[in-house]
């Protein structure tokens, strides 16, 4: 009988720290690691692909029912390597369309469940993590941070951007990711927040490991 799954949930919005923190702990405790943002990225950069409109939940709910996508270090899309593709400034201004739909979002919930099956620790973020993928995690963490420090965050990541554009765009998509109708960014009732603006990620990280601790002891360090 495989033992049962333990999930660590992270969320939150952009520049939050969410991937660096996601990493840390996964690596920490031994657990696998899913960005489900990459799932969403990678079905807007298969809708670009085709020319399809990133408003039109029927065709682009049947590209995400019928892709064949791999989400590990690299991101592989009907054979396709797009790692690099689905963090250009084209995915991220059609990212949050796409992700809106509930077409799309039942099928990559189904798909992070899929993926998490079968495994016995996994560190999963994203947006609803702890809300719809996996309500029962046993640890729930939703991180947050100033606007001016994840814009500063993001904009250090992409070097080739302007400050003012790529804060502008990050404002616009949190606004859309967090009052769509279906799944918003939120946190859960009993997720545990941290404001991570003026705390580095190593800090963060401990706080993440702390939580995972009090829920299943030490796991790291056997
Ligand atoms: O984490 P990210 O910036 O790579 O996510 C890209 C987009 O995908 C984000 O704008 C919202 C959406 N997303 C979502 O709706 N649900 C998730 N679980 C993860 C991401």
């Amino acid at each position: 009988m495989p033992g049962a799954l333990r999930v660590v949930a992270l969320d939150g919005p952009a520049g939050s720290g969410k991937s660096t923190v996601a990493r840390a702990v996964a690596d920490r405790l031994g657990f696998d690691y899913l960005d489900t943002g990459a799932m969403y990225r990678a079905v807007a950069f298969e809708a670009i692909r085709r020319g399809v409109d990133p408003h039109d939940a029927a065709r682009i709910g049947e590209i995400a029912r019928q892709m064949d996508l791999e989400v590990s270090d690299r991101v592989v899309v009907n054979g396709a390597d797009a790692t690099i593709e689905i963090r250009g400034p084209e995915v991220t201004r059609a990212v949050s369309a796409v992700a809106s739909h509930p077409e799309v979002r039942s099928e990559m919930v189904l798909r992070q469940r899929e993926w998490a099956d079968g495994r016995t620790g996994v560190v999963m973020e994203g947006r609803d993590i702890a809300t719809v993928v996996f309500p029962s995690a046993e640890v729930k963490v939703f991180l947050t941070a100033s606007e001016t420090a994840r814009a500063e965050r993001r904009s250090k990541e992409m070097l080739d951007r302007d400050y003012n554009e790529v804060a502008a765009d990050m404002v616009r998509r949190d606004r859309a990711d967090s009052t769509r109708a279906a799944s918003p960014l939120a946190a859960a009732p009993d997720a545990v927040v941290i404001d991570t603006t003026d705390l580095t990620s190593d800090k963060v990280v401990g706080k993440v490991l702390e939580i995972a601790e009090a829920a299943w002891g030490a796991l790291g360090e056997a």
